[in-house]
């Protein structure tokens, strides 16, 4: 084979210098791009689980729906405080009034019900719990006066069971059409810039493997996950992974582009004495 004859490999070393800083600030402009999504993502999620922070709860809340138990009802069914050293447990009956009233719809209306008399929940609490939850409570019970139940408004904190609907179907269409289309397309065009790249061709071939299965899964997730709870971890590790790997794409598409030439690349295409 002649010289002229050599199948030619676009590569982003050779570029004449104009379209390398052209090129520079386009990635630029889609880093930021990115960094931008990805903020507005966490904003958008973050009080899903009405707790604060951006955790797994806000993703399974969003794309499945969220149940969780009130914590007051958690603590009575595990038969609390027969746990802490030298509590004295609640008697059978008022656990299984305080059970009642917590597994029912009248939390408000029942807690200090005049007519139950000395079997209102609120009389039960000062009774059996007040010793340590209280702000009264002596030092000794620093834990447990963390979760005060003094009055309604301490107690209505840790009554209520979460109940988090997800995003109604047409949504999550809405925004799998644009994201979908969107990133994949921006990945088809980083992944083929990697391919121009020196870096050995096992690495890109991984990174890229990566970017693509991880957006496939993050894809899919968000729209199975409605049915499929487990399915939340595939939006969430997917999601990561995604990020992950594409600002990896870009560092490593930089730095081909601005590190010294160096030798041309080994073309396996070419055998030296053709
Ligand atoms: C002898 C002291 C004591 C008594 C009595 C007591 N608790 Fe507690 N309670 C604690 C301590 C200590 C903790 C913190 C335990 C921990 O952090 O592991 C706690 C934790 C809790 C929690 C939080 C559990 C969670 O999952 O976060 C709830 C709810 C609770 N108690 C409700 C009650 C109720 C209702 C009563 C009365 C029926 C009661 N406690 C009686 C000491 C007590």
């Amino acid at each position: 084979m002649t010289d002229e004859a050599r199948p030619t490999r676009f590569d982003l070393r050779s570029m004449p210098g104009l379209a390398k800083i052209g090129m520079t600030a386009l990635l630029i402009v889609m880093a930021a791009g990115f960094a931008a999504s990805a903020s507005h993502l966490h904003e958008h999620h973050e009080g899903r689980d009405e707790r604060a922070g951006f955790t797994i709860d806000d993703i399974r809340g969003a794309y499945h729906g969220l149940r969780s138990e009130a914590p007051l009802r958690r603590a009575m069914e595990a038969g609390h405080p027969a746990d802490i050293d030298d509590a004295t447990p609640v008697p059978d009956e008022e656990r299984q009034v305080l059970l009642d009233w917590l597994r029912g719809d009248r939390i408000s209306e029942d807690y200090d019900d005049l007519d139950l008399g000395d079997m209102a929940p609120a009389e039960i609490i000062a009774t059996n719990c007040l010793e340590c939850h209280s702000r009264q409570a002596g030092p000794e019970y620093e834990a447990a006066q963390a979760i005060p139940l003094d009055y309604f408004d301490d107690v209505k904190k840790v009554a209520f069971s979460r109940e988090i609907n997800p995003n109604p179907p047409e949504i999550v269409i809405t925004s799998l059409h644009t994201h979908a289309l969107s990133l994949a397309t921006l990945s088809i065009v980083v992944s083929v810039l990697l391919l121009a790249t020196r870096w050995p061709a096992v690495f890109v071939g991984l990174v890229i493997a990566l970017t693509g299965v991880a957006l496939l899964a993050d894809v899919a997730g968000q729209y199975f996950a409605r049915s499929t709870e487990s399915l939340v971890w595939l939006i969430a590790v997917g999601g990561a992974v995604y990020v992950g790997a594409s600002s990896l794409s870009l560092l490593m598409v930089l730095a081909d582009m601005w590190l010294p030439a160096g030798r041309r690349p080994r073309r396996p295409d070419v055998r030296p004495h053709d």
